[in-house]
């Protein structure tokens, strides 16, 4: 049996145990992904889960639990969810919020390229001022004693240097974890993730180091894994898109099967395909319980948007998609699909 990678610096020692993480996405991370993916993580495992992203300016007016956003289910006392923020007093009244909601942590985003996040100046525009970035962390730290990580990009393609120098500041004012995703504001989604920059930046940082980008299959987590020593992996679209690589990882390395799984975990393209059309079974049921339908088909239909490249007929499925409009509709569709057999890829050109 292989040794378990990860977790050389521990976070949240006492609670995660499993170093695989979803990453938080507009959109996609709600309680209806993490419910599925979750059903994927083996016996005895813990991991933290993500929210989609939260503006602080919003949160001290909004019932937690009570928006589609922080939707959450019963036993999800695991969230780290993700803020947006750049402000003292409604970072303040954020955490203080989030601590009495019960969470894990904090993740504070630095990497959100859209305009109104630049215009606002945060999100990725925070990365432009070292100093105000750990600033921001400095007024979260000073808000709650909740584990704070933040979640950035790369700041150049190649050179190392600019992002040591922009983490050293955070650390310093109470980050317990960095997020990498290596690609820069200017590459959005597109492209290579360099995966070199999450090594570099783990030697040259004292904290945990989560690596992010482009993480799409089994072959991929391994290598990520290998090639960085980073401490946790989160993925976004490959999880959304293969909830099963929990399971499949998991299995190299002795973890029991999910809880209602038994044997292997789905892995030849026919396998993965009938999968798929099981997750997005679960998926629609979840969303039917919580959210109103026009909302929870629109839910649905992204999601789709973002994950049928890795059918291999996904265009015609997702056309099927895009034209239900109902909880029903949605339902026959995927039973007709998913009624012949379908296969999976193992990585596709991610181009949204
Ligand atoms: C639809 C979508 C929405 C996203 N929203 C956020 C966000 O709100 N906050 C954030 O930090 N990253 C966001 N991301 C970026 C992901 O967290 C992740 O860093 C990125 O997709 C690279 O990982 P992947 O290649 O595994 O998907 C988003 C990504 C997608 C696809």
């Amino acid at each position: 049996m292989q040794t378990m990678p990860g977790l050389g610096r521990p976070l949240l020692t006492e609670y995660v145990n499993f170093p695989v993480t979803l990453a938080p996405m507009v959109g996609l991370s709600h309680v209806g992904l993490r419910s599925v993916v979750r059903r994927y993580l083996p016996k005895g495992a813990n991991t933290f889960w993500p929210t989609e992203m939260l503006n602080s300016r919003r949160i001290p007016h909004e019932n937690l639990g009570g928006t589609p956003e922080t939707y959450r289910l019963d036993e999800e006392m695991d969230l780290v969810p993700q803020i947006l923020g750049n402000e003292h007093r409604p970072i303040k009244e954020t955490l203080q919020k989030m601590h009495e909601w019960g969470v894990l942590g904090v993740d504070i985003n630095m990497g959100c390229p859209v305009k109104k996040a630049l215009k606002h100046n945060y999100g990725v525009a925070l990365m432009g001022d070292k100093q105000y970035a750990a600033d921001v962390v400095g007024m979260a730290r000073e808000a709650t004693h909740l584990p704070l990580s933040v979640k950035l990009r790369a700041v150049d393609p190649i050179e190392i240097e600019p992002l040591v120098e922009f983490v050293k500041p955070l650390v310093d004012a109470g980050a317990d974890w960095i997020c990498l995703h290596p690609r820069t504001a200017a590459q959005k989604r597109r492209g290579k993730a360099n995966w070199s920059q999450i090594r570099q930046l783990r030697e040259s940082i004292s904290v945990p180091i989560i690596g992010n980008g482009d993480v799409q299959c089994l072959e991929d987590l391994n290598e990520i894994f290998k090639s960085t020593h980073c401490d946790m992996v989160m993925v976004g679209r490959g999880l959304a898109a293969r909830p099963w690589l929990l399971w499949q990882w998991a299995e190299q390395f002795g973890w029991e099967p999910p809880p209602e799984r038994s044997g292997k975990a789905p892995s030849t393209p026919l396998e993965e395909g009938a999968e798929y059309g099981k997750c997005a079974k679960a998926l629609v049921s979840v969303l039917e319980a919580r959210f109103k339908e026009s909302l929870g088909v629109r839910r649905f239909k992204f999601h789709v948007r973002m994950t049928h490249m890795w059918l291999t007929y996904g265009h015609a499925f997702h056309a099927k998609v895009l034209s239900a409009n109902s909880y029903q509709e949605l339902h026959a569709v995927i039973d007709d699909f998913f009624s012949r057999p379908q296969t999976m890829v193992q990585r596709t050109q991610l181009r949204i």
